[in-house]
């Protein structure tokens, strides 16, 4: 069903510490003993696999040369005789202090030119050539050492790429690369860069690629052009470090797949580019707000899953306070349950926690872990909550007889293109506005009602598969579509597509000027754009379809149709008072609806828009919980997760049998099961799971 994971540093443990033995007696144990006691602990509250390494260069190669595996030896012998599987990482993300003096300057350098010193962790630049020459020569070491071990399951490359804001590089190395990078990229014409940055302006005329400089913090904003270049430059510079550790872990470990823990609500790098060459996709679940917000873990899921269109592993789960936050809260603890089992409805395979120690030590010593500081608490009430879950996963294959969690569906396929997130992030106009917003709507919409949501890099790669979508949403796709989407997309019209676009979509070029013919859709003789702009965080256009009336916030445009289109509601305050808010288009079968201002995530305005677009729902919005219909086979399922703290009902659901499990106390689980006929309802933060007659 879903398997568990933890993160464990055998490299933390002192030659000697307090452990409490399996029997439950507390003593002062070796390392050696500490792992064994602490494998066969995971064991008891079904952990099936460990992931390690990541930080451990210092420890196995503590001079250059000097290579001490010890540690991990053993463990993998522990690992290996608990039938645990490991996922080992290259040690990349902290490379030790005899590096760093050996080559200082492989240490970053900020955007207001600030040295960022050896002592935390990141603390690299992968322009650096030598930097590059080490992280190939000890992801050599680690694979000819550890890679065909028969623990050893799978690798992660280095530790989340990009985190403490590291992707981009002020470095001397950094801008001779992006110097010879562009190059490429213009023929080695600089007139045309000077033509596509409209170097023009503000005097900013090139001669040569070696006078160009990195965008460094200026008085005022930098060349938006130059910003978008570097962005695509510092992502590939990400794919090629991580692919030349990926060639060498494939060539010494082979069998073994491959991933990375991408971070959450990340938009410095491109997810697509940087799963590309893995095998299999790995997830950081951590919550960046200061409530949790599960419509959002909803659709990074969705996307994480969506990455490959198969399962995913969510590496690293907070078990639950972190150590980051201004203020780190406690959670209830039911937030580590729904979590878990969101993951697993929205396609993760297993979900593996960070981490299985709490430090005594280091940065992180106040980060939550599975088991406690206090070595004389026997069974935390995570270590229950993961028997828990284990109980239920087992309880649902038995009585729905699935040998693994359905796959979820995609009736609804969003966008997800990292460059117009960039673009839009680089001139906001709005510091209010952003892509995340408007695919929170998206995920609402599609969560409360059951749509199943999936994600696709471009319009041409979401309407070239054979299982096309119902419904392919742009949220604010920045760039014009090129002459093949246009196509793609009248194709899909044609067979009885919907489209729904949101503000802010083809406006611009892709090198980020603006659009001589913004909202281009189908093509450029149809709708005028002749005036739209920023709203104020508390001002809201209001817009009617005559009947009911509805906010819009954040961004508003003022369209004039030309032909083909009809407004199905108007904007009745605000300067664009009388022009269309919501328009449609139809195209035989097919239906495109733009919204010209960002939508409110309102039920009534859900309900409204899923009529406007003429799709049948699986469960009738608002239906106040987050719905994810799945698949195995011919058999249709549905998961039902109830956040809130109120019991809430399921209606118009055909369901042949159900099961809700919801915490008690925050420790066990309750397992309801009910009889066909009966009313379903879903108990306050809980967790529901149904076979349907069919999910429409
Ligand atoms: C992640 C990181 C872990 C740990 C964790 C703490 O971003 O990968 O190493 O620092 O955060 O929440």
């Amino acid at each position: 069903m879903i398997s568990f994971g933890c993160a464990y540093y055998p490299d933390y443990l002192s030659k000697t510490s307090f452990c409490r033995t399996t029997d439950g007696e507390v003593k002062l144990v070796s390392w050696q003993d500490s792992i064994k006691y602490n494998l066969e602990r995971m064991s008891l509250c079904k952990v099936k696999a460990i992931r390690m390494g990541e930080f451990s260069w210092a420890t196995v190669e503590p001079r250059r040369g000097q290579l001490d595996f010890s540690r991990f030896e053993f463990t993998l012998e522990q690992a290996k005789a608990q039938g645990i599987e490991v996922i080992f990482c290259t040690p990349t993300a902290t490379p030790p202090k005899w590096l760093v003096d050996e080559m200082p300057e492989i240490l970053p350098v900020t955007r207001d030119g600030k040295g960022i010193p050896f002592g935390s962790r990141r603390h690299y630049d992968l322009n650096s050539e030598r930097y590059r020459e080490e992280s190939r020569r000890i992801t050599k070491v680690y694979t000819s050492f550890l890679g065909s071990h028969a623990a050893v399951v799978g690798w992660q490359t280095d530790n989340e790429f990009g985190c403490h804001n590291s992707v981009f590089q002020f470095t001397e190395a950094a801008k001779s690369n992006f110097q010879s990078w562009l190059k490429t990229q213009f023929n080695d014409d600089i007139e045309a860069l000077n033509d596509e940055w409209f170097c023009s302006f503000w005097s900013q005329h090139y001669c040569s690629f070696e006078e160009i400089a990195l965008p460094l913090s200026s008085w005022a904003d930098q060349n938006p052009h130059l910003e978008l270049a570097f962005r695509r430059f510092s992502n590939e510079m990400h794919r090629l470090f991580q692919k030349e550790q990926v060639e060498i872990i494939r060539k010494n470990s082979p069998g073994r797949f491959i991933t990375h823990n991408l971070m959450t609500l990340f938009t410095d790098l491109c997810p697509w580019t940087m799963a590309d060459d893995l095998d299999k996709v790995g997830f950081d679940h951590y919550q960046m707000d200061k409530e949790p917000h599960p419509t959002s873990s909803f659709w990074q899921f969705s996307l994480m899953h969506s990455l490959k269109n198969r399962p995913f592993a969510v590496l690293e789960q907070q078990p639950v306070q972190v150590n980051w936050q201004p203020v780190n809260r406690r959670f209830d603890y039911s937030w580590l349950f729904l979590w878990t089992m969101q993951a697993a409805s929205l396609g993760a395979e297993s979900v593996f926690y960070f981490s299985w120690q709490r430090f005594y030590g280091g940065a992180e010593q106040y980060h939550d872990g599975i088991i406690s500081h206090d070595v004389r608490i026997g069974e935390t009430w995570q270590e229950r909550t993961l028997r828990s879950i284990h109980l239920l996963c087992r309880e649902i294959q038995e009585r729905f007889n699935l040998d693994k969690m359905p796959a979820p569906k995609r009736d609804v396929v969003c966008i997800y293109d990292s460059e117009s997130l960039w673009s839009h992030e680089i001139t906001a106009q709005t510091n209010i506005y952003s892509t995340r917003r408007e695919v929170d709507f998206i995920a609402r919409l599609c969560s409360s009602s059951g749509l199943g949501l999936g994600f696709s890099k471009g319009i041409s790669a979401a309407l070239s598969v054979r299982d096309l979508p119902e419904l392919l949403i742009l949220p604010g796709y920045a760039f014009e579509f090129t002459d093949d989407e246009r196509i793609a997309m009248k194709d899909f019209l044609g067979d009885g597509g919907k489209i729904l676009t949101l503000p802010r979509t083809a406006m611009k070029q892709r090198n980020n000027q603006m659009s001589h013919f913004p909202l281009s859709f189908l093509d450029d003789t149809e709708l005028l754009l002749p005036d739209y702009g920023a709203l104020l965080e508390n001002e809201q256009d209001t817009f009617t379809d005559g009947n009911l009336h509805f906010a819009g916030e954040l961004w508003a445009e003022k369209i004039e149709i030309v032909k083909n289109w009809h407004a199905l509601a108007k904007f009745e305050s605000g300067p664009y008072t009388g022009s269309p808010a919501v328009l449609s288009r139809e195209l035989n079968k097919g239906r495109f609806i733009h919204i010209a201002t960002c939508p409110p995530a309102t039920d009534t305005f859900i309900d409204w828009l899923i009529k406007a677009l003429d799709i049948v729902p699986v469960v009738s919005p608002p239906s106040q919980l987050q719905i994810v219909p799945m698949r195995h086979g011919e058999r249709s399922f549905i998961s039902a997760i109830n956040f809130a703290d109120s019991e809430k009902h399921l209606k118009d659901i055909d369901a042949k049998m159900w099961l809700s499990a919801s915490l008690d106390k925050g420790e066990k689980i309750s397992l309801q099961r009910r009889q066909e006929g009966e009313a379903i309802k879903v108990p306050a933060r809980s967790f529901t799971f149904l076979e349907v007659a069919n999910n429409k």
